[in-house]
């Protein structure tokens, strides 16, 4: 008999608690973890550094054809810029459908896997066993944006984060392919007021039940 596969969805926009809850779980429930945010950025480090404008959809099917794992290795996969790029060739659907078979194929994949992105309960996974929304308030988002990049060593203006992060949420969300959006039966979790335990102990709760 084929080995039942699980598959958990986290979707929201940046800065949400999503990859942290997303391998949270990958870890206790022992699955595979894809961060999906990095695929796009890595289609775009390979757009940029081929000297090519990311609101070019061709350049943007090319890297994203030829993307190969070392690529999510790119020092510069979490810079700002990057997400900003990659919020601009992730709107092309041509990037999308080049990028749409491999999520799925990890997804597949036994055990299973936890995804996070802005459409895996919606458009990649909608057959996912849970699936799970996360928001929170626009200026907590960028204050543990400013956070994080102040532990990797950057240091960066708040007021600068918040309205990078408000154009990258509107271009997201406003897209016609594939949107940011919470899929109807996704349990959604404002996390503004929430520490990650909280968030983690919400989402075994309702996984827990999901799953039974
Ligand atoms: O999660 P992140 O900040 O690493 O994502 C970078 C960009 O990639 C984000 O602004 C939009 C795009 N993205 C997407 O369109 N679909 C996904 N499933 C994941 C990310």
């Amino acid at each position: 008999m084929a080995e039942p596969v699980v598959t958990i969805a986290v979707d929201g926009p940046a800065a949400s608690g999503k990859g942290t809850l997303a391998r949270r779980l990958a870890d206790h429930f022992g699955l595979n973890h894809l961060d999906t945010g990095g695929l796009y950025r890595a289609v775009a480090v390979r757009v940029l550094r081929q000297g090519g404008d990311p609101a070019d959809e061709a350049s943007g099917e090319t890297a994203a054809q030829n993307l190969e794992t070392q690529d999510l290795e790119a020092p510069n996969l979490r810079a700002e810029e990057v997400g900003q790029a990659a919020s601009i060739v992730s709107a092309h659907p041509k990037v999308r459908a080049a990028l749409l078979i491999y999520q799925r194929d990890f997804a597949a994949t036994p055990p299973g896997a936890v995804l996070d992105g802005r459409d895996i309960g919606t458009v990649v996974c909608p057959e996912a066993g849970a699936k799970i929304y996360l928001d929170a308030s626009l200026e907590t988002r960028a204050k543990r944006r400013v956070k994080e990049l102040r532990l990797r060593g950057v240091e960066s203006i708040e007021s600068r984060v918040l309205q990078e992060m408000q154009d990258r949420d509107a271009r997201d969300s406003g897209r016609a392919v594939a949107p940011l959006k919470a899929a109807e039966d996704a349990l959604t979790m404002d996390t503004t007021d929430l520490s990650p335990d909280e968030v983690f102990d919400r989402a075994l709760s309702y996984i827990a039940a999901r799953l039974e």
